[in-house]
């Protein structure tokens, strides 16, 4: 349809009229056409009705002549056997019957009328009168149905009326068509020799049939009027049709100047809108890719305050634990002092003690002295026990001479002398054992004591030395855990100012952390509405470029394209 692009609005709005009109008079005049046809088929219809009535009231009054009966006795006094009545009597006979005339009536009408007339029965007594297929259908539609007053058919060509022919026992059908035993020459035979059928009052005999040609009826109508309806309403139509054209083309004149003038405007706007929506996009664009930037850049440095924070959270739990060893070793070097103390302590103890062992062993020497001393006195002792035994001895020798002298008489004392005597020299020689005995002991003592007082002099001294040398030594360990005492103390206060500044650093640290998720929500949220807005950019500006591209077909459409 590229003929209908380069067509301006005016000019389609003027089709598009001009198109409407076409369709509506296309469909009055079909349905005109179709109503009048309608209305024909009704007219065909209803005239069939009447000749079917006109039928009906003709038997109706031949039955109600009552001609019947007195025409049969005539024919049966005139007549011995029906074969021999003539053709006109017959005539007579069947003037009478109410179905004839009707029939009669029927056929005689059919040419003024413009139908032809038919009758039709399932079991004919005129062979013409046999029902052919399609007819015989409707006859038993009628058959089936006694309440069925007509039947029409349009096969498009001609319309049939068909109407039922029941026999009337009160129209006399009875008496050719009824029980045999009635027959008038008592042969089962009717007045005209016919063989009567004996059916029932009410039996569906026949149909009636009025069939209207419509070419025949065309042919036959008187001439018709110079112009048809249907070409009056073409002509009404046309008329009416270049009249609304030209009222549509003045009305819209007007309007669509107006909306060309407005969609010229339109268009240079779309393609400002267009090109600020562009530059739009692009800098959201931008801005989205910065965003994404400080984001990334926000990241990084939130996992470093991270490492910072462990970092610095390890040196607050370092500092803690350096501050209780710094403790421990205050208290440890604190005992250790105590302890130096108590060695001073000791070492002082042993220095007394030493100096009593010192004088012990002199007062020990001095009794060993006495003991040499009491020794000497033995050995002195001694000799009085020497001189003792040697005077003894001169006396039992004296003892001896002078029992010798006495003879008999001393013998005894002679021999207690000499065991004096014996005695004597015994003491004597155990008093030099003695006295030699004594002699060894007090040299050996004075050896021993001699000895002892060496070494044990020379041990105090060294002992006095040692005990000097560590009171000197434990006084220099106390001044060494004095001063390692200030420095803990020192270093113990050092750690624990490093501590609390760790906690407050800590603290620092989590506030600087906090404010750096804060910001990366912040530059989340930003992300999310530079790229939001870049999307909307972007659809603003497809969005403009489709509204450019719409008002440049809606220019199009109103001016004609002039590039196809
Ligand atoms: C006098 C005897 C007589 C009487 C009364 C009579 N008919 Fe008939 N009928 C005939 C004869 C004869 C024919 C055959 C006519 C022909 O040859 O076309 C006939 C034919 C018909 C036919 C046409 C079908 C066919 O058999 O060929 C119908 C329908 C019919 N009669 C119905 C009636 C009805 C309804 C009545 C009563 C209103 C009636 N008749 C009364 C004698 C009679």
């Amino acid at each position: 349809m590229n003929w209908m692009n380069r067509l301006s609005l005016k000019l389609r709005l003027l089709s598009i009229v001009l198109f409407s009109i076409a369709i509506c008079s296309l469909i009055a005049i079909a349905g005109f056409l179709y109503f009048n046809k309608q209305e024909f088929y009704r007219g065909i219809i209803e005239k069939s009705r009447a000749i079917h009535l006109r039928l009906d009231a003709a038997a109706h009054y031949v039955a109600t002549q009552d001609g019947l009966d007195p025409v049969i006795d005539r024919m049966k006094s005139k007549y011995k056997n029906p074969e021999d009545m003539t053709k006109e009597d017959k005539e007579i006979v069947l003037k009478q019957v109410p179905i004839v005339a009707a029939m009669k009536i029927g056929s005689m009408d059919s040419d003024k009328d413009n139908y032809e007339f038919r009758i039709f029965s399932d079991e004919p007594r005129n062979k013409d009168n046999a029902a052919s297929r399609e007819e015989l259908e409707i006859f038993l539609k009628f058959k089936a149905d006694t309440s069925l007053k007509d039947f029409v058919v349009n096969d498009g060509k001609a319309i049939t009326v068909y109407r039922p022919v029941r026999l009337d026992k009160n129209k006399g059908c009875l008496k050719c068509h009824g029980e045999p035993g009635t027959s008038p020459w008592s042969n089962g035979k009717d007045i005209l020799g016919y063989k009567m059928e004996n059916w029932e009052d009410g039996r569906l005999h026949g149909v009636f049939a009025i069939k209207t040609d419509f070419k025949k009826l065309a042919n036959n109508t008187s001439a018709r009027s110079f112009i048809p309806p249907e070409g009056i309403l073409v002509i009404g139509i046309i008329f009416g049709g270049i009249i609304a054209l030209i009222l549509a083309t003045l009305l819209i004149r007007k309007p669509i100047a107006g909306l060309s003038m407005i969609t010229h405007e339109l268009n240079s706007s779309a393609t400002q809108v267009n090109k600020t929506s562009g530059q739009i996009a692009s800098s959201a664009e931008e801005l989205s890719q910065a965003t994404t930037q400080q984001a990334a850049s926000l990241q990084e440095t939130s996992a470093s305050i991270e490492e910072i924070s462990s970092m610095v959270s390890n040196n607050t739990q370092n500092a803690e634990q350096a501050a209780s060893i710094s403790e421990q070793s205050l208290s440890s070097s604190q005992r250790g002092k105590e302890v130096v103390d108590h060695m001073i302590k000791a070492i002082g103890d042993i220095n007394t003690s030493n100096s009593g062992i010192a004088a012990q062993i002199n007062d020990t020497n001095k009794e060993i002295e006495n003991i040499v001393k009491i020794i000497n006195e033995i050995g002195e002792k001694t000799k009085v026990i020497n001189d003792i035994v040697f005077q003894t001895k001169l006396l039992s020798f004296n003892a001896s001479v002078e029992a010798a002298r006495a003879g008999e008489q001393g013998k005894g004392f002679a021999v207690v002398a000499e065991e004096v005597g014996n005695l004597a020299s015994m003491s004597g020689s155990a008093a030099q054992e003695i006295s030699k005995m004594l002699d060894s002991s007090t040299k050996s003592v004075e050896d021993i004591v001699k000895r002892s007082k060496d070494s044990i002099g020379k041990l105090i001294l060294e002992g006095k030395e040692k005990v000097d040398s560590g009171t000197r030594i434990a006084h220099e360990c106390e001044e060494v855990f004095n001063e390692i005492l200030t420095n803990i103390s020192n270093v113990s206060r050092m750690v624990n100012e490093i501590s609390s500044a760790s906690k407050e650093q800590t603290q620092g640290v989590r506030e600087i952390t906090k404010a750096i998720a804060q910001l990366d929500q912040v530059t989340h949220q930003n992300t999310a509405n530079a790229s939001q807005s870049a999307n909307a950019a972007g659809n603003l500006s497809s969005e403009a470029e489709q509204l450019n591209s719409l008002v440049q077909s809606l220019v199009q459409t109103i001016d004609g394209d002039k590039s196809s």
